[in-house]
């Protein structure tokens, strides 16, 4: 198992690459399938240990699956059939196999017990099991945490609830139980999150009702299957990015990346920073999912701080690691609030990061809710504890083309979770990336 990378400084990255398919989507492709009825052809799905998880648990609730291709995947719906599973249910690193099967599993006629690694079993579960309860639902988790044992019962109602906090996770686990609910059920969320399993919902047949803030659905609808083509992750590439902001003289290209608007916000901060981004549209959404998919062109330029808007966070909120690192690049100070959030993801992420950004002699004072980074230095080398979280890793890796020395990065396994063949894709563009 790959346990540290090596990071040296590089000067240049360029070429064209297409990195792997959407996390999100690929999870949510799986789990639609399996409520469906019929045949669902997935292509472009994500072969990381994350969307594997879930594979494997759709398995274990009987769920036909084949894979003749890593990234090709046959899923056989049975009409919302599970059977009890035979064990616990284990989602490694990934908190959206955990808090959407909660939905899917939710007042089943049988019990099931998820569990997951060291992260993922620190990380709340009554967000979502509290939503669950009020649709009827007989869920316990440890102390909030899990594991999430979801107890056999009756029939679930339809709630009108609104969300304490901005999450997909928590609004999507919400609608896939709803589907299963007697009457309609609606969600209000603080501030839009992604919206993947809304249209995917569509997608697959089933109705959705959007008002503002608010999405409805009735109970009792069938899903039929469909096929689905997964965009590339905005997310992986959002390394790239940065990389091409910080180092893409002659340009960096990324192809097929997915740009759903409740996705995006790194491109707005980018923006905001000065950086050069382009982003070719293509001519009409993915059919199988509705989400629309871009080429995206980044080239070297000088970027200055910004105080990041409020309103950006949950449409940047798995970018911030790497955001972070642009930061640091940046002329002047860059300021983020509002991202409490970011405490509760793989790891501490403001916590972490501040540690990380310390080793490397960038100046920044860690906050509550965000952080404050003086930017404009470039780092030092030194050594990075990415504490298994896989963003973390993949970020201090982008920080070497700025580096005045080589970066060890360590604890960078999990890497696997949401980006297979990161090291050989950065390579590639030009990073100098050794594995130890
Ligand atoms: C995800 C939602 C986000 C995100 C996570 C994936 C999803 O989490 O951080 O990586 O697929 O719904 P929250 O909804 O908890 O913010």
């Amino acid at each position: 198992m790959i346990q540290e990378y090596l990071a040296r400084p590089a000067a240049l990255v360029a070429g064209e690459i297409t990195v792997p398919g959407d996390k999100s989507v690929s999870h949510r492709s799986l789990m639609l399938g399996g409520m469906a009825s019929g045949d669902s052809h997935i292509t472009g799905f994500l072969a990381s240990e994350d969307c594997l998880a879930t594979l494997a648990a759709l398995k274990a609730l009987g769920v036909g699956i084949e894979r003749p291709e890593p990234t090709r995947v046959i899923v056989r719906g049975a009409g919302d059939v599970f059977k009890a599973p035979a064990g616990r249910l284990d989602m490694g690193n990934a908190g959206t196999a955990m808090r959407l099967s909660m939905g899917l599993l939710a007042g089943r006629p049988f019990e099931s017990t998820l569990v997951g690694d060291a992260s993922l079993m620190k990380r709340p579960m009554e967000r979502v099991a509290a939503p669950l309860r009020l649709m009827g639902a007989a869920i316990s988790t440890q102390e909030g945490r899990p594991p999430v044992v979801i107890h056999g019962g009756a029939g679930l109602k339809a709630i009108d609830y609104t969300l304490p906090m901005a999450s997909a996770q928590v609004k999507s686990a919400i609608l896939l139980a709803a589907l299963r609910a007697q009457g309609r059920t609606r969600v209000v969320e603080p501030a839009p999150t992604r919206d993947h399993t809304e249209r995917m919902f569509g997608a697959f047949g089933v109705q959705v009702l959007r008002d503002g803030p608010a999405v409805s659905i009735d109970g009792g609808q069938k899903l039929m299957a469909t096929d689905i083509q997964v965009p590339a992750d905005f997310s992986s590439a959002a390394f790239f990015m940065v990389a091409g902001a910080l180092a893409a003289r002659d340009g960096l290209l990324l192809k097929n990346v997915g740009i759903n608007p409740t996705r995006t916000g790194l491109l707005e901060l980018l923006k905001q920073m000065g950086a050069d981004i382009r982003v070719h549209v293509h001519g009409s959404p993915d059919t199988g999912t509705g989400e629309p998919i871009a080429d995206i062109e980044v080239r070297q330029s000088e970027l200055a701080g910004i105080t990041v808007d409020e309103a950006l966070v949950p449409l940047s909120i798995d970018e911030f690691p790497v955001f972070f690192i642009a930061a640091s690049v940046a002329r002047g100070e860059t300021v983020l609030r509002g991202a409490e959030e970011l405490r509760v993801k793989e790891s501490d992420r403001l916590a972490v990061m501040a540690e990380g950004l310390a080793a490397l002699g960038v100046k920044h004072e860690l906050l509550p809710d965000g952080i404050r980074i003086q930017g404009g230095a470039g780092f030092s080398g030194g050594t990075i504890d990415s504490h298994g979280d896989h963003r973390i890793a993949m970020s201090f890796a982008v920080a070497s083309l700025r580096a005045s020395g080589p970066i060890r990065i360590r604890d960078v396994a999990n890497v696997a979770t949401s980006f297979p063949g990161f090291v050989e894709l950065a390579r590639a563009a030009g990073l100098d990336l050794e594995v130890r």
